[in-house]
């Protein structure tokens, strides 16, 4: 069967992380929680958030590690996001300069189309006061609200849940 490719943005292209990925999403990272967070975040809570900085070495493994995605836009790097083989979605961050142009929600179909390839039956993840909108707005329903502690600091979460199809119930 000819798949078709989703439409995205104009100028957004999404395709799988590489290890030349690993200084632009990495700054892509630090970026999005430093200054774009800020929206609903105060100064204190995203230098908890952000942690000490990975050796790039550590954080390209990291991305190996699961499905990455990383979203192009005009060629530069704008975005990235993954999903683990049991449907977890830890990172989806977009560069302060990409922001407000449907990179997120264009790296959100695409791991939606990759977690149904692979067969998978729920996505998960847990989203940022931020980002709960954009989940919100591919299917995710919130199932709790929690409140982190970094140290001292607390942040406040969401846990989300995307059903990709249920299990279907013979009757006779
Ligand atoms: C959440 C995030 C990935 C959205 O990226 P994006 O490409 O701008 O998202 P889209 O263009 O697909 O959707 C735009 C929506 O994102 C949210 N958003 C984007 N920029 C925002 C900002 N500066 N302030 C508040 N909300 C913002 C809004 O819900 C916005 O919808 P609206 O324009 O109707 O208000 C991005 O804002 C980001 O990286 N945020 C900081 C890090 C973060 O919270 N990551 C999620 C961790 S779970």
């Amino acid at each position: 069967m000819t798949r078709v490719p989703l439409p995205e943005p104009d100028g957004v292209h999404v395709r799988p992380y590489e290890p030349a990925d690993a200084a632009a999403t990495l700054e892509t990272f630090t970026l999005a929680i430093t200054r774009t967070a800020l929206a609903r975040y105060t100064a204190e809570q995203v230098q908890a958030w952000i942690g000490t900085p990975p050796s790039l070495g550590a954080w390209d493994e990291a991305r190996r590690a699961v499905r990455t995605f990383v979203a192009e836009l005009d060629g530069r790097v704008a975005g990235f996001s993954d999903v683990d083989d049991r449907g977890y979605v830890d990172r989806l961050f977009v560069h302060p300069a990409a922001a407000r142009r449907g990179v997120a929600g264009a790296l959100l179909d695409r791991v939606l189309a990759e977690a149904r390839r692979a067969g998978l039956a729920t996505l998960t993840t847990h989203a940022s006061l931020v980002a709960e909108p954009v989940f919100a707005r591919h299917g995710f329903e919130v199932v709790a609200r929690e409140t982190v502690h970094r140290g001292d600091v607390s942040l406040d979460r969401c846990e989300m849940r995307r059903v990709l199809h249920s299990a279907t119930r013979l009757t006779h």
